[in-house]
């Protein structure tokens, strides 16, 4: 009885431990970010908290995107390519960025801007480029 008591016991810590490592596990979402050159950087996020790319690097002291206007859809600078495969997956662009992002140099199919992308669940291992700055 003893012995069949502390079985369970430890069986029951074991599916505990279990539970809430892949608990903390299905929290733990990640973004990868590609510099200019060529460098990926891993970032993990929120993606319950929806904030902007840009936020998220800014808030993970990443200054490799630049962002004159600091997320006001005036300068383009933060002009970003998402995984095309996922592009239309992601939530679209306001009308603020359209317009901002139309100006952009070396646009391309799959181009965002990071003040205006969200990073949602739909964001999760994303792959996120950072296009050439050209001023
Ligand atoms: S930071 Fe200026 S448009 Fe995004």
């Amino acid at each position: 009885m003893f012995s069949f008591a502390f079985s369970k016991s430890l069986t029951q810590k074991t599916l505990e431990k279990t539970i809430t490592s892949s608990t903390i596990n299905r929290f733990i979402s990640k973004f990868t970010l590609i510099d200019t050159k060529g460098n990926k950087t891993e970032i993990e996020f929120d993606p319950e908290e929806e904030n902007s790319l840009l936020d998220i690097v800014l808030e993970k002291g990443i200054e490799s995107i630049h962002h004159s206007c600091n997320g006001g859809f005036a300068c383009g600078d933060c002009h970003v390519y998402v995984q095309p495969d996922k592009f239309s997956k992601l939530l679209p662009a306001e009308d603020d960025e359209k317009d901002c992002l139309s100006v952009a140099k070396d646009l391309k199919q799959n181009s965002r801007l990071a003040c205006g992308l969200i990073m949602n669940s739909d964001a999760v291992d994303l792959v996120i480029e950072i296009a050439p700055y050209r001023k």
